[in-house]
């Protein structure tokens, strides 16, 4: 059976449901602080030039927000590229094709908008079935060596730059 949902832009009257859902999404995550990293984080990704509102996507279930994703500005060398994340799903609505179809929604609009690279870090058992390969094998080298095969990246186009990733500057002073 398909799990019934929208996946659209996110709204400013989203802004305290998207909140709740990465509290809920990561507070079992190893090493976690109750979410709070990932959800100051979404904050700060909207508040600066880096923010891209067409690649913010909710998943909407009976008119309730259940999962978020976000997609922010970030470059390889001197060219533009993504840095993709957080993503997050309630726990109570996970594995049922939330997160997947949240992570082709915000590829596909990354691709129409003509994006050439998606980076991200997260688990390497679980983004390479949206094309995600290990970032090294496309050319393009961790923000921090220790992230290993961890750090993957998706390219959208032949013309995908080469070199130094790096996200956007909420990234860059997370706790
Ligand atoms: C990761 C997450 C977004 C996936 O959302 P979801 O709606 O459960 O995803 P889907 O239903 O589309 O896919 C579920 C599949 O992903 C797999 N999966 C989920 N989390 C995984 C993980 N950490 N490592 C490996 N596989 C994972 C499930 O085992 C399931 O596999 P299956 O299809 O073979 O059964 C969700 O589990 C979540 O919010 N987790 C906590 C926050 C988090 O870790 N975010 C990602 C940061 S990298």
């Amino acid at each position: 059976m398909i799990y019934p949902m929208l996946i659209r832009r996110e709204h400013a009257t989203d802004h305290p449901a998207v909140h709740a859902v990465h509290l809920a999404a990561f507070a079992a995550s190893p090493g976690s602080d109750g979410g709070r990293v990932e959800a100051g984080l979404t904050e700060r990704l909207r508040d600066g030039p880096w923010f891209l509102p067409r690649l913010s996507l909710v998943a909407v279930i009976d008119g309730a927000v259940v999962g978020h994703v976000i997609a922010t500005r970030g470059s390889v060398e001197q060219a533009p590229a993504l840095g993709l994340g957080p993503l997050g799903v309630l726990p109570e609505h996970q594995k049922r094709g939330v997160g997947g179809a949240l992570m082709h929604a915000v590829i596909a609009a990354a691709e129409a908008l003509d994006e050439t690279l998606i980076a991200l870090l997260g688990h390497p058992e679980y983004y390479p079935r949206f094309g995600f390969v290990p970032a090294a094998e496309l050319g393009v080298t961790s923000p921090d060596p220790a992230w290993g095969a961890a750090f993957q990246a998706r390219r959208l186009s032949e013309a995908a730059p080469r070199g130094r990733f790096r996200y956007a500057e909420p990234f860059e002073t997370l706790g």
